[in-house]
């Protein structure tokens, strides 16, 4: 996806890859073979704790150092922690350059590289300090994903199905009968699972860049997977929160009669089939749930907004949960 072909016609380009210093390790090498001698990399250490201010500064710092001037390109080379960072390094670097996304986890290549969203984290909570910065290509080589451990890519699983459920009903049949491939990281079918769910998000991208109305049916999942990221502290992968989000915010659809329980019992045998978790690891109490979920940025007014389904493909948005739902709906994951 090149949205810029200038970038091919730029007589010298200035590239400065951004990359976390575990994936430097072990494919850095093969990405600057790729460029023109003399690219300058910069690392942060790996984790969520280096999308911070103090890293970003630091980062600055860098390019300042490097005299990194207003034509250059950065280059984002990591998980969704290097593409948010590195993006929202591109985004306010003399006032914004541009970027490419080349992400190397399975989460990344389908959800955080695609959509321009880039941020940091302050002590007060996720993404809260960022800008919409669209890359100007998103380059996905399959090959860096041989290194992701088995966990982490089942984890980044759990976005597709999350696309397919709220917009494509098509996707979620091939999903299902896919999952065994997909389970085993058959290459074609990984292939075609990244090409089909990028166009998908990028079409709601495109049509609701800022997130004023349609974008927001990709937090399906999101409003319960968060509580229970920060509630578990980062013991469980953001996408296996989201398969536990989309079990639980499926069960307040089920009890409103809103989604059919065959419908509510495909995704789970879906997220099931594909080695997501169905459960939590420990007992979380709905009241820390509810708590935790009046925290997220999407709330308005104290009151928790939700992606509800009334069927595969077909996603509200609803503020009206109350907290006796929510608690009720939490006992499908309950250990
Ligand atoms: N990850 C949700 C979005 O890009 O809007």
């Amino acid at each position: 996806m090149l949205q810029d072909r200038n970038i091919l016609h730029d007589a010298k380009p200035q590239f400065a890859v951004i990359a976390d210093q575990h994936v430097a390790d072990l494919h850095l090498r093969t990405l600057l073979g790729a460029l023109p001698a003399g690219v300058r990399a910069f690392t942060f250490p790996p984790g969520e704790t280096s999308k911070s201010l103090p890293a970003t500064m630091g980062l600055y710092d860098q390019l300042a150092a490097g005299r990194f001037e207003r034509s250059g390109v950065i280059i984002a080379f990591g998980g969704g922690v290097a593409g948010d960072l590195a993006g929202f390094i591109a985004a306010t670097w003399q006032r914004g350059v541009r970027f490419v996304q080349v992400p190397t986890t399975l989460l990344a290549a389908v959800d955080a590289s695609v959509g321009g969203k880039t941020g940091v984290n302050l002590s007060a909570g996720k993404n809260l300090v960022g800008a919409f910065h669209q890359p100007i290509a998103v380059i996905i080589d399959t090959d860096f994903l041989t290194t992701l451990p088995d966990r982490d890519f089942r984890a980044g699983l759990a976005e597709t199905v999350k696309q397919a459920a709220i917009r494509d009903p098509g996707f979620l049949v091939w999903h299902e009968a896919h999952a065994e491939l997909l389970a085993a990281r058959h290459p074609e079918t990984i292939e075609t699972l990244i090409s089909r769910n990028c166009a998908l998000k990028a079409e709601i991208v495109a049509l609701d860049e800022r997130e004023s109305g349609l974008r927001a049916i990709l937090n399906y999942g999101h409003t319960i997977g968060h509580a229970l990221e920060h509630l578990l502290e980062y013991e469980l992968r953001h996408g296996e929160c989201v398969a536990l989000g989309m079990l639980v915010e499926n069960e307040i659809a089920a009890r409103r009669g809103e989604l059919s329980r065959v419908e509510a019992d495909r995704i789970r045998a879906l997220l099931s089939r594909l080695g997501l978790p169905l459960q939590l690891p420990r007992p979380v109490a709905a009241t820390e749930v509810t708590a935790a979920c009046r925290t997220d940025k999407k709330v308005r007014d104290q009151a928790i907004n939700f992606v509800l389904l009334h069927a595969i493909g077909q996603p509200w948005q609803t503020a009206d949960v109350t907290d006796a739902e929510i608690a009720a709906a939490m006992a499908v994951v309950q250990p």
